[in-house]
């Protein structure tokens, strides 16, 4: 059977989730395992949400209800052109977008709140229910989750951010065990500190300490290729401190 891994990355615009897009993109088709085809998704993607074009990344608000609406007629269109074709899909979804929230409890603020859900839950929930039927009918898709340390335990000043992070841990759980008769793999990958933009306003930590870029990509990359009956729950992604 002639098989095409389809990859989607949510939030492929910088960070983890565009190092993870770039090393897909960037290794030729002999070196990918398996034939491959790629496609981003953030607010600074180039090409047009209107249609998929495969190893781009699409300009897509993950908050927003148009860019929405235009991604599920788009999606539909295209899901339905690779139904009919000889080769099969396999898809991989990574939910990459988010951003940090990191203030006292009583600075809080219930719009800015809303925002912090709105991109770190709730779109992907929306994505998961738009892609739901491809993903059960796929060959068993994987679905790759970045949570965080702040998914498994608390830390000061940090009260939006580790909810919205064991929110979505507890949504990947949900999932695993809705889909498990679909072969769905649910992988909760809980990332520790990697040196992005995200720390830019913590002069606290410092990059040194923690996990490249690139050598999480590498990891987060070979999520896709994981062997038929190799089902990976979960896994903590730390630097070598540990938690920072
Ligand atoms: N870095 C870490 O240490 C670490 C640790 C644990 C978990 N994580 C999690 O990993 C994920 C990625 O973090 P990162 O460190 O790579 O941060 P980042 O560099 O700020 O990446 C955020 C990503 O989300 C996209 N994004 C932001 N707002 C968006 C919107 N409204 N619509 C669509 N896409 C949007 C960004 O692209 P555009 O700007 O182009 O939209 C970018 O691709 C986050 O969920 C974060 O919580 C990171």
């Amino acid at each position: 059977m002639n098989k095409l891994k389809r990859v989607f990355i949510f939030g492929a615009g910088s960070g983890i989730g565009q190092a993870v897009f770039n090393e897909f993109n960037s290794l030729s088709s002999d070196q990918n395992p398996e034939k491959t085809e790629v496609y981003g998704f953030s607010r600074s993607g180039q090409s047009s949400l209107a249609r998929l074009t495969p190893n781009t990344n699409h300009k897509f608000d993950l908050t927003s209800d148009s860019d929405f609406q235009t991604w599920e007629t788009a999606w539909q269109k295209e899901w339905k052109s690779w139904e009919t074709s000889e080769e099969k899909s396999e898809f991989v979804v990574y939910f990459a977008q988010g951003d940090g929230f990191f203030s006292s409890v009583e600075d809080l603020n219930l719009v800015e709140i809303q925002k912090h859900f709105s991109l770190n839950l709730f779109s992907s929930m929306r994505v998961l229910k738009i892609m739901s039927l491809a993903l059960k009918s796929s060959l068993p898709a994987t679905i790759v989750f970045f949570t965080s340390t702040a998914a498994r335990q608390g830390f000061p000043n940090s009260t939006v951010y580790c909810a919205s992070k064991h929110a979505a841990s507890g949504l990947a759980k949900a999932l695993r065990e809705e889909w498990k008769p679909f072969g769905t793999k649910v992988i909760n990958a809980y990332l520790g500190a990697i040196a992005t933009s995200i720390w830019d306003n913590r002069p606290e930590f410092s990059k040194e300490d923690m996990v490249s870029v690139k050598d999480a990509a590498v990891f987060l990359h070979g999520l896709a290729y994981l062997p038929d009956t190799v089902y990976l729950e979960e896994f903590y992604m730390t630097p070598k401190k540990g938690i920072l």
